[in-house]
């Protein structure tokens, strides 16, 4: 039960401001703060603010003026996680909870830490209301840096900017274009006096965001119509920031093994029999690869729910033969459906007896064209609509179908400057808890995209209950990251977008989309033998690793330039297997906490936001904690650059020496580092000057780190011969996780897996290393731990508790290797200089 109480104390303070809170069209009336159990509702007029606490850290904010709050329903937020409270501390000007302060001061809506410190406040005229429309102001500090807004063109800092969200279909997107495929009304405010926040308005209409853009000093974000709905969700680390907008939004779930392997894609492998050459390709100039994908061409006449049987006479066949070589097989189903009456189309004919698709004003059914001529459109706003949708895919799930690929769910529609729906069309909205009604175009087009890979992922979690579902969605909304992975969508094969696509992948991290991917290549333009080259090299550390590229365009498999140009991308591919056991344990990492997989340098490394190497200009990033990746700031450029470390020690990935050691001549063949240390040291760390060399991406490890990596498959269905492979980089907090399971299915959720935690303790004569418990039941694929000790100087004594173990000193790598008997599991290995 609420007390309300009118805080006549308050009212000085918060009359006159909040009369400017209310702006223009309210007047001026005493303002009342109400005390609520979970949170306070404030009211000026016929303006009426609700602030209440989900958590101790996530406040969602509604605000109305007729006297209802806006319908509680969401499709980015479910409604257990919405019906979240935490109990509040009542004070004379707001309320409290275990860790922040929220008080009307001035009028204004003040977010502080227990301390005092400034997390979010309102600006003067903290709310405008035109008609349907809103204004919300925020004060925009000069320390602030913005991120977030998922794959957003900009660079990687949107301070400065305006953003519009509305998914749009931007075939060869410039580097500064907006809006494009994807809205996720999402930003996180990093370096401000409380530490970073969130904030997520959860408005499906065409939003927009502006960081001092308009107006200097001032964050401003608004939308022509819709629910006046917002979360501030504090930190203050931005890595607690991501976690908790994940807890509101959902987790990615954890993908297959095999879709963080290498995948060819092409617009369009024209036939079965090419689809095979490519793979026969693949596996001939040995190039991991776990998926092909299939392109709209094979359907008919570009209808999904059909096959081209001409050209893919047997698509069982063929799956199961490119199955039997390791690869997997993702098909195009895009989501308009032929209107083809009376021809025996079964998905236009059941979609007609569902009664499924989109309608005009006038009631009659919505007609379009896209790739298959005239078309409809599924109303995804319905559950029932979702799950006829789904069971769709039944027969591709019979033929051994692993994935699908939802393209052009912005809606993309032809022939129209809009490029998508007229805003009227209907939709009749009959799912969650939003009340059944019908809504116009306005308010669905923006999860109309995230709404068609629900119903895909939902239908193929029904057709193949066991098994993790694979969708890649072009459009979405926030918390689409529950049912898709994404790619940036129709990208340029310039050096420019290369770089771009490192920025929108952080960003899509850091908006809960952690399976970023981009076409390896460009998807439009043909690259130079070094562009694809160089893209080969940082495709390899993207969340997800995929080659693609559009018709007409020059081919761009990895052996296209000749054998020097394949020799490195091949390296690359090959590394990223390596690196198999850490890419899935950051993986599965990400499925329980919304820890980005690749994040930005300040996600683990808060001070390098302040490095003089951090500018607007940066795409540096970060694999998980441990993996530093530095490309060129100016890739197209051989000009030698000057780049920095974050604080801590580093070791050079390539030579596992440490960071700045003199590197010998490079040999034929073997990666060498092109590194040099200046010696000179700033506030975080150190300096590194680079020579770039194409064959060369400079990636650094941090010291502290043990790295899982395992010998080079060719396909992730292969078992790695050999032992586990454990890197030791001694440094502070020195850990690293091994997870595992069998790659695929559910058995995971049911303690079907193996975790354990591995420690590494600097000592004055040595490193003690230590093996944590095991969890879960899942046996993994190894029998021996092969252990490398880094930065090692001297003789070694190795004993695993009494035991001692041989061990093997190399001078020039400085490195200690010995290998453990797997059985040994838990315990301590102790690593001395006798
Ligand atoms: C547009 C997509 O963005 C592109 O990746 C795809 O190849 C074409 N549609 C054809 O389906």
């Amino acid at each position: 039960m609420h007390t309300r109480t009118t805080v006549r104390t308050a009212i000085a303070a918060c009359a006159m401001s909040l009369s400017i809170l209310a702006a223009a069209p309210l007047h001026a009336e005493p303002a009342a703060i109400a005390a609520r159990n979970d949170g306070m509702d404030i009211r000026q007029g016929s303006l009426r603010i609700r602030v209440l606490a989900l958590t101790d850290d996530v406040l969602r904010v509604t605000l109305s003026t007729n006297g209802a709050l806006p319908e509680d329903a969401s499709w980015a937020v479910p409604a257990g996680v919405r019906a979240r409270r935490v109990g509040v501390q009542a004070g004379p000007t707001g309320f409290a909870t275990r860790s922040l302060r929220v008080d009307v001061q001035d009028g204004r809506l003040v977010v502080s830490d227990l301390a005092g410190k400034v997390i979010s406040a309102d600006a003067i005229d903290p709310v405008k209301l035109d008609g349907h429309a809103f204004t919300l102001r925020k004060a925009m500090p000069q320390s602030e840096h913005y991120f977030g807004l998922g794959d957003k063109t900009g660079g990687l800092d949107r301070r400065g900017k305006s953003f519009i969200n509305w998914n749009t279909d931007a075939f060869g997107f410039t580097s500064a274009d907006d809006p494009i495929y994807k809205s996720i009304p999402f930003f996180i405010g990093v370096g401000g006096a409380g530490g970073s926040y969130g904030v997520f308005l959860d408005n499906t209409y065409r939003s927009w965001f502006d960081f001092g853009h308009r107006e200097d000093g001032v964050l401003a974000f608004g939308a022509p119509d819709g629910p006046t709905d917002y979360y501030l969700i504090h930190g203050p680390s931005t890595a607690e920031v991501v976690r908790r907008y994940t807890d509101l939004t959902g987790k990615a779930p954890l993908v297959p093994r095999w879709a963080l392997g290498y995948q060819q894609s092409r617009y369009s492998y024209m036939s079965g029999d090419e689809l095979r050459q490519v793979v026969a390709r693949l596996r001939a100039e040995r190039v991991p690869t776990d998926v092909v994908w299939l392109d709209i061409d094979w359907q008919d006449r570009n209808r999904p729910f059909t096959v081209d049987r001409k050209a893919f006479p047997d698509m069982t066949g063929l799956i199961r033969d490119l199955g039997h070589q390791g690869v997997k097989v993702i098909t195009i189903s895009d989501l308009h459906v032929a209107r083809a009456a009376g021809q025996g189309h079964a998905p236009y004919d059941t979609g007609v007896q569902a009664d499924a698709f989109v309608r005009n004003p006038d009631g009659s059914t919505y007609v379009a064209p896209v790739w298959p001529g005239d078309s409809v459109f599924p109303d995804f706003t319905q559950a029932r609509t979702r799950d006829w949708w789904g069971s769709l895919f039944a027969e591709q799930v019979r033929m051994g179908v692993a994935g699908s690929w939802n393209d052009m769910n912005e809606p993309a529609i032809f022939n129209t400057p809009t490029k998508t729906m007229p805003l009227d069309t209907r939709h009749r909205i009959d799912s969650d808890d939003f009340a059944p009604r019908t809504a116009d175009h306005r308010e669905i087009h923006n999860v109309y995209g995230m709404q068609n890979t629900r119903a895909t992922y939902d239908g193929l979690r029904k057709l193949a209950p066991g098994e993790r579902a694979v969708v890649m969605t072009r459009a979405s909304y926030a918390g689409g990251q529950r049912y898709a992975v994404t790619w940036t969508g129709d990208n340029l094969a310039t050096w420019d977008h290369l770089k771009l696509s490192v920025q929108q992948i952080i960003n899509l991290g850091l908006s809960g989309f952690s399976y970023g991917a981009a076409d390896v290549s460009g998807f439009a333009g043909g690259p130079s033998p070094d562009l694809l080259t160089r893209w080969f090299e940082i495709g390899a550390f993207y969340p997800l690793f995929r080659n693609h590229s559009a018709k007409g365009t020059p081919r761009v498999e990895p052996w296209v330039d000749g054998a020097a140009h394949l020799r490195i991308r091949r390296r690359f591919v090959e590394e990223r297997y390596k690196l198999m056991p850490y890419l899935y344990a950051l993986a599965e990492q990400n499925a329980r906490t919304g820890d980005p997989i690749l994040r930005p340098v300040f996600y683990d490394y808060p001070s390098a936001l302040n490095l003089p190497c951090a500018g607007q200009d940066a795409w540096t990033f970060t694999l998980g904690r441990a993996l530093l990746v530095l490309p060129p700031p100016h890739p197209e450029s051989p000009q030698g650059y000057r780049t920095c470390l974050p604080e801590g020690g580093w070791f050079d990935y390539w030579t596992g020496l440490p960071a700045g050691t003199p590197v010998p001549a490079a040999q034929d063949g073997a990666i060498q580092s092109a590194t040099q240390a200046t010696g000179e040291a700033h506030a975080g760390g150190s300096f590194v000057n680079e020579t770039p060399r194409l064959d060369h991406l400079p990636v650094y490890v941090r010291a502290g780190t043990i790295l899982p990596r395992q010998a080079v498959v060719q396909s992730t269905a292969d078992t790695p011969r050999g032992p586990l492979m454990l890197d030791v980089y001694p440094g502070p907090d020195c850990t690293g996780e091994l997870y595992v399971d069998d790659g695929h299915s559910l058995a995971f959720e049911k303690g079907g897996y193996l975790r354990q935690t591995v420690r590494c303790t600097v000592r004055p004569d040595g490193v003690a290393i230590e093996f944590g418990p095991r969890e879960g039941s899942f046996a993994p694929w190894w029998r021996e731990v092969a252990v490398t000790v880094h930065g090692w100087q001297g003789k070694a004594d190795v004993r695993a508790g009494e035991r001692k173990v041989a061990s093997r000193v190399d001078a020039t790598a400085r490195t200690v290797g010995f290998t453990l008997d797997d059985a040994a599991q838990a315990g301590a290995v102790l690593v001395r200089r006798p």
